[in-house]
């Protein structure tokens, strides 16, 4: 989609369709409204009476445009109560975009004409318009696509607003590359096709990547990764990406998890929970969209990746609850539930991020335990900070991201569960906090680095569309990471 600023006004724009944010219940003193509706005689304000539209968040009115307006479609998106942000243009983007059935072009109108706002219509307009239709075919394939995107209402249309428009579709194009690849299946997204698709992705953005096979992992001592991976028939991968500008302001790592299956092993999961396992990719799809969107805009910080991608399978040479593995930093690990997959394969990557990236954040994404659903719900992240300054700037780029965190501790009364009584440490804790207890693991391994772990497990990948997030996988995190990042 080709997204630019455009002078056109609400009643003058020839888009298939021009969205308008309303807040609740000020339908009637909203001036494009009033514009709108004495343009089409009277019928707009006529369809939103008959119909009860006021406003609320997400509420959507789809009226064809009439009289002298030339839009096709006008598309009234409720805004609710409060005052006006930047985050309001995303939503009107994204609704005015998902209301494309037919039409190619659509003209977002920002409810707040600054910069901001610009950037964040931009990014709306590429989510909203997301669809996963690459496995559709016949009548089912995909009709129409929206072409261009337009951005009224703009204050100053100077080179601050057409860099926001543009770092907004860097932006979008990152998250729905990340969605891309959480809903491809698992039998087509392999590790090795995985870390492929990345390595394409980032071919021309001054991006470097390295990938290693199951020999180099190996020969690196990468046991906990590996151990996870033998029960499979997929080689598993390591990928490690560096973005690295000139005289960059700080060093960060992120670090994902990159399940590109999770059976759950030996011990196995039932279907129902097995069904959407394809998702356990997600933290490495967050953590290659913040890379690529970080390059993209050019950010003045060093940006790496590394990510640990295998399957979770319960073949022949599985591994064992009462198995004893060690570490890539040395410590014994007593396996207790196959289950808990992830945090082996992230404790190796951290590690081995920890003592040779050696950067000044670490930050990993990972769907990680079902109990994280359990405690916040399927549409909130848990966050965990072993440095408190970190935490709440971490937690207040997720505030200018729109994307929804809660803060857990790290409590170190928990620890005492993970100890084991032939290794240094037993993998997973007892039944309560698994959460907190599956953190805790990943702890042991970064050492004084400053760290951030989000466990994705529920908003990665939602079994229903949710607020401005498509059903499947949402790319949740990019945005969080990317305004972290230009935060620094
Ligand atoms: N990948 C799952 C966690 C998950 C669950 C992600 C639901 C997304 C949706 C993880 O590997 C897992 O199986 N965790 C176990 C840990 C347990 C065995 C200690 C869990 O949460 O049940
Ligand atoms: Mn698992
Ligand atoms: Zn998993």
């Amino acid at each position: 989609m080709k997204i630019s600023l455009s002078k056109d006004s609400v009643t003058t724009t020839k888009a298939g369709i021009v969205a308008v944010g309303v807040h609740d219940k000020e339908l009637s003193k909203n001036s494009d409204v009033k514009r709108l509706d004495t343009a089409m005689k009277g019928a707009l304000l006529r369809q939103a009476k008959d119909e009860g539209f006021s406003g609320r968040t997400n509420e959507v009115l789809k009226v064809p445009g009439a009289g002298s307006v030339k839009a096709g479609w006008v598309v009234l998106v409720g805004l609710g109560a409060g005052k006006t942000t930047a985050g309001d243009a995303r939503r009107v983007a994204v609704h005015g975009a998902r209301s494309a059935r037919r039409q190619s072009s659509v003209a977002v109108v920002l409810p707040r004409g600054d910069a901001a706002s610009a950037q964040a219509a931009a990014e709306g307009l590429l989510g909203g318009a997301y669809r996963y239709d690459q496995y559709l075919t016949g009548s089912r394939k995909p009709q129409g696509k929206i072409r261009s995107g337009f951005i009224l209402g703009i204050k100053n249309a100077d080179a601050a607003a057409r860099a926001a428009v543009k770092n907004g579709q860097i932006l979008g194009e990152s998250v729905c590359f990340a969605r891309d690849l959480v809903n491809a299946p698992p039998n087509d997204l392999t590790p090795e096709v995985l870390a492929k698709t990345a390595a394409a992705e980032a071919k021309g953005t001054g991006i470097r990547t390295s990938v290693w096979n199951k020999a180099k992992i190996d020969k690196a001592g990468m046991r906990l990764f590996l151990a996870v991976n033998q029960g499979g028939g997929n080689e598993p991968r390591f990928v490690h990406m560096v973005y690295k500008p000139a005289r960059p302001k700080a060093k960060v790592a992120f670090v994902g998890k990159g399940l590109t299956f999770d059976s759950g092993g030996l011990c196995l999961k039932p279907a129902k929970s097995m069904i959407d396992m394809k998702c356990d990719m997600a933290g490495s799809a967050t953590t290659f969209g913040i890379v690529l969107a970080a390059a993209r805009m050019k950010l003045p910080v060093e940006v790496h990746a590394v990510v640990g991608a295998t399957e979770n399978m319960n073949g022949d040479f599985a591994y064992r609850p009462g198995d004893v593995i060690e570490s890539l930093d040395g410590k014994t690990v007593e396996i207790i539930n196959t289950d808990a997959e992830g945090r082996l394969v992230l404790a190796d990557i951290l590690a081995y991020t920890r003592d040779k990236i050696r950067p000044d954040f670490m930050i990993d994404h990972a769907t990680l335990t079902g109990a994280c659903m359990v405690a916040l719900g399927k549409w909130r992240a848990a966050m965990y900070a072993n440095d408190e300054a970190l935490g709440k700037q971490y937690a207040a780029a997720a505030e200018r991201a729109d994307e929804n965190y809660w803060n857990l501790p790290l409590d170190d009364e928990l620890a005492a569960t993970l100890k084991s009584e032939i290794a240094d440490l037993k993998h997973t804790g007892d039944a309560y906090g698994g959460s907190i207890t599956a953190a805790l693991f990943l702890r042991e391994f970064v050492g004084d680095t400053k760290w951030i772990h989000c466990d994705i497990a529920g908003p990665a990948f939602l079994d229903g569309s949710h607020d401005l997030a498509p059903k499947g996988g949402t790319g949740f995190g990019v945005g969080t990471g990317i305004e972290f990042l230009k935060g620094l």
